[in-house]
């Protein structure tokens, strides 16, 4: 990832230089371009040290030879071809007002003309002038042109007025810089049916069964379905979740409302990935009433729930159809018999026991069981990031099914 910072003047600026530092650490090689009144307010030392790389601040720089001035007239067309997104923060009034309108009078703005990838700003500034009608409509004309726009975040601005208008925060806006980045449209077209979290299967009408499950994984699948063009249908139990804007959500909360949402949208699916943590066991009857306490021992009578994964494999058809595997052992050879048995393409191999990982946790860690015999080990990393590994593999399993 080769990310061209801009760097607007605004008493934001030094937050830039924390920015430069999160896109490092997501892997990105960094370019900084200053404007000259970002210069007031921070060195171009800083962002030297911290990207190891030279920071480019004047369109024309006097050099001590014709060849010096003729690279440094140049450099704007290197940088820009070089870099895969540039990324403007702080972005001010005055370089959003520039960019809408083409003008360019300073490497910045002669760089963004010159710019043929990705976009995002990140603006800055006083409420008064981010609420002005002229910069709304530069940002109108400038998200039309398919630029990302971070949206500043509210609160207390350093001119002593509370509103939008102070920058987002820097890893918010390195996320949303190399999401930019990662961005692939090779699920468009497809419809990706998901099922996530646990299933709650009531005793009586207070009491429930469940599991740990918090539906995380499930979730960053469908958020990284959607980010790679899917229609996302995310089928859900109980959970703390926000669903990701632009998907479908169905709320489910015991297997058999889960079971019957998942074969109901079936039809309309391509790709089936049941991440849920599904109760194998339920009370088929359940009491009208609370079940009082006694001092007698009880025990509970469950039937089992329907395999809804079992089921899809046996409607499957053409669809690519991926089981998970929570396992506390032998998890390779489980995931294959999950595979076998439920007529899956993929089976996803979770260990829980490990600690840090699995369950409850952001991160993840996981072992891709394929048909074809294939292993892939994926080691420690986001949910969101395990997330698109297990759609690259959906998306090789699609190409090797067309073929
Ligand atoms: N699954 C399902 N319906 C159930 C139980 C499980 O669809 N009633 C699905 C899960 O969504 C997951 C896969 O089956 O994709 C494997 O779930 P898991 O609980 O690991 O396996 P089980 O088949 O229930 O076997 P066991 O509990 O014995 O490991």
């Amino acid at each position: 990832m080769r990310i061209l910072l801009g760097v607007g003047g605004g008493i934001a600026a030094y937050k830039a230089a924390e920015l430069a530092r999160a896109l490092m650490e997501r892997g990105a090689t960094v370019e900084t371009v200053m404007t000259r009144s970002a210069r007031e307010f921070i060195q171009p030392l800083t962002f030297a040290s911290l990207t190891g790389n030279k920071v480019i601040t004047d369109l024309f720089a006097s050099g001590s030879s014709d060849q010096d001035t003729l690279s440094s007239a140049i450099e704007h067309i290197r940088a820009a071809r070089d870099n895969e997104l540039l990324l403007v923060a702080p972005c001010t009034a005055d370089l959003l007002a520039k960019f809408a309108h083409g003008l360019a009078d300073d490497f910045l703005s002669t760089t963004y003309l010159a710019f043929t990838g990705k976009i995002v700003l990140a603006p800055a500034m006083n409420v008064n002038m981010w609420n002005h009608a002229a910069v709304q409509a530069n940002l109108a004309t400038l998200r039309a042109r398919g630029h990302i726009i971070v949206e500043p975040e509210a609160g207390y601005l350093a001119c002593g007025m509370t509103g939008p208008g102070r920058l987002a925060e820097p890893k918010h806006i390195a996320e949303v810089a190399v999401r930019a980045l990662q961005q692939r449209e090779d699920l468009s077209g497809e419809t990706v049916l998901i099922s996530a979290g646990p299933t709650q299967e009531p005793l009586d009408p207070v009491r429930y069964i469940s599991n740990r499950s918090s539906g995380k994984m499930g979730y960053a699948l469908a958020e990284a379905a959607r980010d790679r063009g899917a229609r996302v249908i995310l089928v859900s139990g109980p959970v703390n979740l926000t669903a990701p804007a632009g998907v479908e959500v169905v709320r489910v909360r015991t297997a058999l409302e889960m079971r019957d949402a998942i074969i109901g949208r079936l039809p309309e699916a391509s790709i089936i990935i049941k991440s849920a943590a599904v109760a194998d066991y339920h009370v088929a009857k359940v009491p009208e009433q609370k079940v009082k306490k006694t001092a007698a021992k009880v025990s509970i009578d469950l039937d089992p729930t329907p395999d809804i994964l079992a089921e899809c494999g046996r409607l499957k058809g053409d669809r690519i159809l991926i089981g998970f595997a929570a396992e506390t052992q032998n998890m390779v050879a489980e995931a294959r018999r999950k595979m076998e048995v439920k007529n899956c393409d993929m089976v996803v191999g979770n260990l829980v026991s490990e600690r840090g990982i699995g369950f409850e946790s952001d991160n993840n860690a996981v072992t891709l069981v394929l048909r074809s015999g294939e292993v892939e080990q994926v080691a420690v990393a986001p949910k969101r990031e395990i997330a698109d590994r297990i759609l690259d593999q959906i998306t090789k399993l699609r190409l090797a099914a067309v073929q």
